[in-house]
């Protein structure tokens, strides 16, 4: 046997080139579930000298300065948050120069994918930002670009002024579809075949139909994954990408992928979990706008319904209500009570949460460019509202998720609604988590709602927001106290312990005070650089076993 002959000391470096060959998989969908993700766009996060006084006029659409060793310095703003992820605008090479709207100031405009984006930063800041994370037990995703490339057309046909030769890789036009504007976004074949952009700026659409652009492209991304050890990607324009591609890039990554659908069809939205893991949940962002913008609650109830009805697995969806293509919601409403229920919503329904920087500070650009506010001007303000109330969400989801084992899986459940009002339970009957919505805004009466929704006769919940005990009736009834249209979070009080919230203390504590004893937790994924001890203790035997 081939095995046999090999000397211990050589059978050693294999089961150690074994557990590095572990080591670097990457963090695959259950490995993201629990996380929760804050979208970094680059340009507008935060510069190298950390000024918080730059201008940055987001109307005219140049670079405003952000980097990676700004982002850098500014990690615990995010961690203390509470997220575990971030996402970062693309990373690649983009095409220089200015048109009537602006430069590449947002990363997606690439001209070489395997160049990176000097505006940016440099291989080691990028490398140390990946550093930094994995030291942090975070994440990184980045966002890619796969449908196209760009080249500065300034006003000529797109058809006959892109200059093909400046692509690297892709450098010829035998690469690409012929030239086509799309001018129905909802037909998905032109949507797929025609370009996107504009004549200003050509995106060359690739012909991802073609094999050998599959090819080139998967071998980017295995090199482009493995070089800056990525553990997630975002997959920009997925709607305009051949689905079979889409589902080799997926897979050729070797990690985690939401691909951008931009799609309130929950049928057609959903239909994409049969080529990647996940979507950004378009379909319910809409039906959000409605429930907290347009007073129609029964939008969210009908829509989660759809969708548990249609998707295949609604917990890898990327929940969000704001991106950097849509409208903030404060620019549809500046009642904060409303944006208290669209946040909680956001971080506490089924999904990742996939939160766009900004929103914590409430921000209101009303679409694109605006929307792109330069995230330094609110110097980074921990006090504000909403970034207290993000950490208190985030807390009591990763809580939720380490003490009770069904609630990832579990599905959001409506289980009262009215006109203004919806409850909805997530996690182990019995135990579950209960969050009440109003869209009543600031100005909302006080009113008492019975609930009844099987927590035990005599539990004592805690409202998590308020910090204050609730006890369940005789009856099974739960009496919230509605008031100023703000939104309740429930969860039994005597499983708040190791929350950190409301007195409780922290996780380590909790570990710590029950270590050995009978009603200690499983202590969970401890993360090295993405991969649990568990997994390598596996990878360790597993590669000695194999030898032995
Ligand atoms: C684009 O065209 C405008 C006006 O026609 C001109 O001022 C500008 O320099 C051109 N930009 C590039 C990058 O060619
Ligand atoms: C990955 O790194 C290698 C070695 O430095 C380099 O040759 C290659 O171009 C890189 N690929 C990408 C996609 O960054
Ligand atoms: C609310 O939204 C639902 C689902 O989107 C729709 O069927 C219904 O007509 C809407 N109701 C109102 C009052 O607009
Ligand atoms: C709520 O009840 C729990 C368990 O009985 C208790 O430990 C906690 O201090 C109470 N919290 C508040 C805010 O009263
Ligand atoms: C929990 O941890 C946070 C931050 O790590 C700290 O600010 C807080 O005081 C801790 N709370 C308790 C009760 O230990």
């Amino acid at each position: 046997m081939f095995l046999m002959t090999q000397s211990p000391s050589r059978m050693f470096a294999l089961a150690i080139f074994f557990c590095i060959a572990r080591l670097a998989l990457g963090a695959n969908t259950e490995d993201w579930k629990p996380r929760s993700i804050y979208q970094v766009f680059t340009d507008r996060f935060a510069r190298t000298d950390g000024s918080t006084s730059a201008k940055c006029d987001t109307e005219e659409g140049l670079f405003c300065g952000g980097t990676w060793r700004g982002l850098i310095n500014h990690l615990d703003y995010i961690q203390n948050m509470g997220f575990d992820a971030i996402m970062i605008s693309p990373v690649s090479e983009s095409i220089e120069g200015r048109v009537s709207y602006g430069e590449a100031y947002h990363g997606y405009w690439i001209r070489d994918l395997y160049q990176l984006n000097g505006h940016f930063g440099s291989r080691d800041d990028l490398l140390d930002l990946r550093e930094q994370l994995h030291s942090r037990g975070m994440y990184l995703m980045v966002d890619i670009v796969i449908n196209n490339m760009a080249a500065m057309t300034n006003g000529s046909d797109p058809g006959t002024a892109t200059d093909y030769s400046t692509f690297n890789p892709f450098d010829d036009r035998k690469y690409f579809h012929p030239y086509c504007k799309i001018e129905d976004y909802n037909n998905y074949d032109e949507a797929q075949k025609c370009w996107t952009g504009d004549d200003l700026v050509a995106l060359a659409d690739l012909n991802t139909e073609s094999a050998d652009v599959g090819k080139i492209m998967e071998s980017w991304v295995k090199e482009f994954v493995a070089n800056y050890s990525i553990d997630g990607l975002r997959i920009d324009a997925a709607k305009h990408t051949g689905t079979e591609y889409l589902a080799k890039i997926a897979k050729a990554s070797g990690v985690f992928t939401t691909g951008e659908v931009f799609e309130g069809n929950v049928h057609i939205a959903c239909d994409y979990q049969n080529y990647i893991p996940s979507v950004p949940n378009y379909p319910v962002y809409f039906a959000m706008i409605k429930a907290f913008t347009a007073g129609n609650i029964t939008a969210l109830s009908d829509e989660l319904a759809v969708s548990r009805e249609v998707c295949k697995d609604i917990s890898a969806l990327a929940t969000f209500s704001e991106n950097h293509d849509l409208p903030r919601f404060a620019s549809y409403t500046k009642d904060l009570a409303l944006a208290q229920n669209v946040l909680t919503f956001t971080i506490l329904s089924d999904g990742i949460p996939l939160y766009y920087q900004g929103q914590e500070q409430h921000f209101s650009g009303p679409g694109t460019p605006t929307n792109r506010e330069a995230l330094w001007t609110s110097n980074y303000n921990t006090d504000a509202p909403l970034y207290k109330l993000t950490t208190t969400l985030n807390k009591i989801r990763s809580h939720a998720i380490r003490t009770n084992q069904d609630y990832l899986s579990s599905q959001s459940y409506p289980v009262y609604t009215d006109g203004s009002t919806i409850a909805i339970r997530k996690g182990t009957e019995g135990r579950q988590m209960l969050t009440v919505y109003s869209n009543q805004g600031e100005k909302g009466g006080d009113y008492r709602l019975d609930l009844h929704i099987s927590y035990a006769p005599g539990t004592v919940v805690t409202e998590v927001l308020g910090c204050r005990n609730y006890t369940v009736s005789e009856e099974g009834t739960l009496g919230v106290l509605m008031g100023k249209g703000l939104p309740k979070v429930f969860f039994p009080a005597d499983e708040m312990r190791g929350s950190g919230l409301c007195g409780a203390g922290n996780w380590s504590t909790r570990i710590e005070g029950e270590k050995g004893g009978a009603g200690a937790l499983r202590p969970g994924k401890f993360g090295i650089g993405g991969v649990s001890l568990g997994v390598l203790v596996a990878a360790v035997m597993g590669g000695f076993l194999g030898l032995l």
